[in-house]
């Protein structure tokens, strides 16, 4: 069995999406592209194949950044009514394709774009395939001046809450929508379809990071076996 390392594992996958883009969307369409180490390979890949697209679709500040180095056409999400694909990583991903995201603070964009997306392709390494989601903290974007309530409110549902960091500071972070994160551990994500709208119920929770109402359609996962792809 090959002995990959993650960044390989990335890698490949990242090259698998720019294939399976190539290859299943028409020329002169738009793109929806996500946020992470996964989707910046991704952006990479593709940067060469820019002219297949009309323009493509961002889901944070730091991917438009890197998208526009390489000279991509950014759209604004707001003049686009559909988008034939969305490409981004995830957290965590569940045998029905259920999504945890928001590892990178971008959650809020990233579920736009994919709401506005017919399909959504996961990629990501195998170390993301889990049996149950929660392991890793289920990330949620709240209006500042709520952060102390919805705390609150997430700890009566069992959650254990920290405050999001800058890495390695004391500084809060601040998102692409001015807003904080409270990365909720310790939660019972048995039902993450019902959950998602739970939290989403809670005044001043902007979003949160489970995808599970908009799940993957497709998933390329890379592996000690190499790539496969999976249809939900
Ligand atoms: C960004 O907010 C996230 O949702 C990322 O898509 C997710 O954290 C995966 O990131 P990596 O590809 O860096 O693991």
């Amino acid at each position: 069995m090959n002995m990959f390392t993650q960044d390989q594992l990335k890698q490949m996958v990242a090259d698998a999406a720019r294939d399976e883009v190539l290859k299943n969307m028409a020329p002169g369409g738009v793109l929806g592209i996500g946020t992470g180490s996964t989707a910046n390979l991704f952006i990479d890949a593709i940067a060469p194949h820019q002219n297949h697209f009309a323009g493509v679709v961002s889901s944070s500040q730091a991917s438009t950044d890197r998208l526009k180095k390489h000279g991509f056409v950014v759209l604004d999400s707001n003049t686009v009514t559909s988008l034939p694909m969305y490409v981004d990583g995830a957290d965590e991903i569940d045998p029905k394709g259920h999504m945890l995201k928001g590892g990178g603070g971008a959650l809020t964009r990233e579920k736009i774009v994919a709401q506005l997306a017919q399909s959504f392709i996961c990629i990501c390494d195998a170390s993301k395939e889990v049996g149950v989601i929660g392991k890793f903290p289920v990330p949620v974007e709240v209006i500042p001046m709520a952060q102390a309530q919805v705390t609150r409110e997430l700890e009566q549902l069992g959650g254990v809450v920290t405050l999001r960091k800058v890495k390695g500071s004391d500084q809060v972070f601040v998102t692409d929508n001015q807003a904080c994160i409270l990365d909720v551990a310790g939660l019972k994500v048995s039902d993450p379809v019902s959950l998602e709208s739970e939290i989403n119920q809670i005044p001043g929770v902007v979003c949160n990071g489970l995808f599970a109402r908009r799940k993957a359609d497709v998933l390329l996962v890379g592996g000690p076996e190499g790539i496969r792809r999976l249809v939900y």
